[in-house]
């Protein structure tokens, strides 16, 4: 049990961070089109805005309480700031498997028969791109995906860490799930951050927009001289459904973000809907994952 972590409290609602993770399955309960099929830009234009809006009634309390907080308190400054606090990546040096590990810490013990530990569902994620032969960088960015949440171990709120992710610094997309929570957020009252475009310039490229900081982000810096690009582009968006799942923020892409698409497409499913699988042997499957974190990363890295 991780006590504070793990323990709901005004500014932490969640019990678990699965909590989010289930949530989208509620949203997306089935995956993008199979690979090699054409993804329809704007997954679910089709579906009816009262449909959207039920599955912001059916949420528990806690998830809306999350999405409050996140949206409310995710601004541009925010997010700019977080960027300068850890993206210099001064805070240590650690081996992969060791931070999959430490991220351990991060359990609850709320339903210990159904609840996956995070090293568990990173193992699930990773196993199930390894059954399906996918490539060994595409197995390994499996396996490391979610070890940006560690910021919750160093003190961040969950609001901070989890969540969808969308842009900071132009206008809301209405196809962010809870839209209606950005009015608490100070960028909505700034005439600066509401245009379409707001501080960016029309198709700059998702790697100059500030999205809402959070785990994606994090692991990304951590990770990027390190694994090719397809596979740094599943880490840094595999929470921007907005983006993913929902075709918005078009006119900000740029044709490197529009021709790697494919990529974070490909990999949701696994992050998604492996969660139901058998559990993982941690001990057996140790010795594989070390080989291949050895393959790509050197012994410590910088966190
Ligand atoms: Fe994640
Ligand atoms: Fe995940």
């Amino acid at each position: 049990m991780s006590s504070a972590i793990a323990t709901s409290t005004s500014n932490q609602p969640l019990q678990s961070l699965d909590e989010v993770e289930d949530f989208y399955k509620t949203r997306y309960p089935e995956p993008m089109p199979a690979a090699g099929a054409v993804p329809k830009v704007g997954y679910a234009p089709e579906k009816k805005t009262e449909e959207f809006r039920n599955y912001e009634a059916d949420a528990r309390p806690t998830v809306r309480e999350f999405y409050r907080l996140n949206h409310t308190f995710q601004t541009y400054d925010f997010s700019a700031t977080k960027r300068k606090e850890f993206l210099g990546l001064n805070r240590m040096t650690m081996g992969i498997w060791d931070a999959a590990e430490y991220l351990n810490k991060l359990v609850d013990d709320s339903d210990p028969d159904t609840d996956m530990s995070q090293l568990e569902h990173l193992l699930q994620t990773a196993e199930h791109l390894r059954s399906d032969g996918q490539p060994r960088w595409m197995i390994l960015t499996g396996f490391v995906h979610d070890l940006g949440k560690i910021l919750c171990l160093w003190g961040e709120p969950q609001w901070a860490v989890v969540g969808d992710t969308f842009p900071t610094g132009c206008a809301y997309s209405q196809k962010i799930v809870f839209p209606k929570f950005f009015e608490a957020n100070p960028d909505s009252q700034n005439p600066r951050f509401q245009t379409r475009n707001g501080v960016y310039k029309e198709g700059c490229g998702l790697d100059a927009v500030n999205l809402s900081w959070g785990h994606d982000e994090y692991i990304y810096h951590v990770c990027k001289d390190y694994l090719p690009l397809s596979g740094l582009y599943m880490l840094r968006y595999h929470s921007f459904y907005p983006w993913h799942r929902e075709g918005e923020y078009g006119h900000l892409l740029n044709d490197q973000d529009r021709s790697h698409l494919k990529w974070v497409h490909a990999f949701n499913p696994y992050d998604l809907y492996t969660k139901s699988h058998a559990k993982p042997d941690v001990k057996a499957l140790r010795p594989f994952y070390e080989e291949l974190i050895a393959e790509f990363f050197p012994a410590k890295v910088r966190w």
